[in-house]
């Protein structure tokens, strides 16, 4: 298999994709496993921003610095670019399949279909809630982590 490259998408790309782009880096290089992983949203508002602070706090306190990502949207290069297009709900995946070029070689799901029991669960936007749903949102995305090195390092 060619080397994976996984790309995570949510809305804004400031709150629950860098953390799954954050937690999959950190299990990879646990693992020694070698993919190219990025994150972007479906909406335009935080192009080139960092990721919200709350997501940055939550990621630290699990040793992961995500300080240094920049808010990008999904264009039709990412569709033949990465070989995974991970959406981390059912808004989001409607949006890409969407927005898919003809050409579209990447396989597009959503991201807890990776994970046992959780298949068709949403990662909820902790956005407009408080710091327990960024703690909330680690414990998805570093699940699904967890299940993508697995699933790749076979
Ligand atoms: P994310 O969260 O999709 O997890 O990055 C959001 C970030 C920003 C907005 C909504 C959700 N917003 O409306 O600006």
């Amino acid at each position: 298999m060619s080397r994976p490259a996984l790309l995570f998408v949510c809305l804004g790309n400031i709150c629950r994709s860098p953390m799954a782009e954050g937690a999959l880096r950190a299990a990879a290089d646990k693992a020694g496993i070698d993919v190219f992983v990025d994150s972007v949203g479906t909406g335009s508002w935080h192009i080139g921003e960092p990721p919200d602070p709350r997501a940055q706090d939550e990621m630290k306190r699990h040793g992961v610095s995500i300080a240094g990502l920049k808010g990008r949207q999904i264009n039709a290069e990412d569709y033949r670019r990465f070989t995974h297009i991970f959406a981390l709900d059912d808004d989001n995946l409607e949006v890409i399949r969407q927005r898919a070029p003809s050409d579209a070689s990447a396989e597009i799901m959503l991201l807890l279909d990776m994970v046992e029991e959780r298949q068709g669960q949403p990662v909820a936007d902790p956005y407009f809630g408080g710091a327990d749903g960024f703690a909330r949102t680690w414990e998805d995305v570093s699940a699904a982590a967890d299940a993508l090195v697995a699933k790749f390092r076979r």
